[in-house]
């Protein structure tokens, strides 16, 4: 039996924070983390939201890849304040992070309704207030959640909130959607109703990528690129993702890589391993990439072509977006890299994502992908 599911409602444009002038609450808590603080945001949100709430607090303490320790603390803040609603206002740390806190507190309280959450993005990237992940990091390990019910209730996609991302960003997190898109469209969740989805990311992302790039306050370029991580963010809840993911989440873990940027540098090399055209028969997911190589009017007169066209196309991206194409570039040195390789094969495998994947790895697979991507240097 297969199974399409779509939970929140979604309200976009700039215009879209007027939702929260229709919510009727005696208790909100905005979990946010401290740039939103800094940069005066919140004080948009709070204005908006004192209108329909009696009482809100702001926790403010979210950090990149958020660290168990802070949702703990955010938990006790849940079980004093016993909100009705949450408001996540961030990028995917902070809608993550808050997923988790709802999720725990709800556990330890053992009772009660569970609070609505409303996810406001401030990045286009990770689609987290569309799915039912959230990554949460204990130590040096990203450890990936999934469940329907982690899904928000609403997500508000106001393209003014991300115009003050900085270009690094930007490039990072806009890559991440990407390969949300491709890799649900090659996973073997993927149906007709994700390849849908898929396809309308990846075209919105290579039309207006670089644009919101290199001109943050594009608006056009902000809405497009935050309908389109939302938009990859419902394929892949649905479609899941696959090994590019999981080396990601053990990448970034390991040497404190931004997840965008982790997942980009892995992409192309994921691809060429997926794809199999060493292969003495042309596998389903080559012919997958070669699809999206058509779709997006790349040359692709062969399944081989295709596949070459879709990887030269991302490649050409990351260079674009001055994102590097290896992980020696990061300053990694190469002693460094081999003294985490095997457990970072390790956590890849063990990686909830590894199961969509369109090819079964093995370890000796994932070891040397990490090696290709780490560059010449690493063999
Ligand atoms: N739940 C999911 O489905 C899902 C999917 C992919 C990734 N993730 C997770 O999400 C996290 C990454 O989220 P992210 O890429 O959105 O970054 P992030 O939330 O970690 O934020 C990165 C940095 O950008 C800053 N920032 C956010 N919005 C900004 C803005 N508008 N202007 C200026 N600075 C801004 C933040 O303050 C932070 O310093 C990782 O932990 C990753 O594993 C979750
Ligand atoms: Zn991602």
């Amino acid at each position: 039996m297969e199974r399409f599911y779509i939970k929140p409602e979604i309200y976009f444009t700039s215009s879209a924070l007027e939702y929260l002038t229709t919510i009727e609450s005696e208790r909100a808590l905005v979990i946010t983390d401290p740039f939103m603080v800094q940069s005066g945001f919140i004080d948009k949100l709070t204005q908006v939201l004192a209108s329909s709430v009696s009482e809100y607090e702001v926790f403010s303490n979210i950090k990149p890849d958020p660290p168990v320790e802070v949702v703990a603390e955010g938990v006790l803040k849940m079980l004093h304040l016993n909100p009705e609603i949450v408001i996540a206002f961030g990028g995917g740390s902070t809608i993550d992070a808050a997923k988790s806190i709802i999720a725990l507190a709800q556990q330890l309280r053992g009772e009660g309704i569970k609070p609505k959450l409303i996810a406001i993005p401030t990045t286009s990237g990770t689609g987290s207030e569309v799915t039912s992940f959230s990554v949460i990091t204990v130590g040096d390990k990203k450890v990936p959640m999934i469940d329907d019910n982690l899904i928000p209730d609403v997500a508000i996609l106001d393209p003014r909130f991300v115009t003050t991302a900085p270009p690094i960003i930007t490039a990072d997190t806009g890559i991440d959607a990407l390969t949300h898109a491709i890799e649900a469209y090659v996973s073997t969740g993927a149906s007709d109703y994700t390849d849908a989805l898929a396809e309308k990311a990846v075209r919105l992302i290579f039309d207006y990528l670089l644009t919101a790039y290199k001109d943050g306050s594009n608006i056009v370029a902000r809405e497009k690129m935050h309908n389109a991580s939302c938009i990859a963010g419902m394929a892949f809840t649905n479609a899941y993702l696959g090994i590019n993911h999981s080396m990601a989440h053990a990448l970034g873990g390991g040497f404190h890589i931004s997840h965008g940027r982790a997942n980009a540098i892995l992409l192309p090399y994921v691809i060429r391993y997926n794809a199999n055209l060493e292969s003495d028969i042309e596998t389903e997911t080559a012919k997958r990439y070669a699809e999206l190589a058509r779709i997006l009017h790349l040359p692709a007169s062969s399944v081989s072509e295709g596949v070459h066209s879709l990887i030269y196309a991302v490649e050409i991206l990351l260079k674009e977006t001055k994102t590097p194409l290896t992980i020696s570039e990061l300053n990694i040195s190469p002693e460094e890299y081999h003294q985490k390789l095997e457990s970072m094969c390790d956590n890849a495998l063990m990686d909830k994502c590894t199961g969509t994947n369109p090819r079964i790895p093995t370890k000796d697979d994932i070891r040397n992908i990490y090696l290709n991507a780490y560059g010449t240097h690493s063999k």
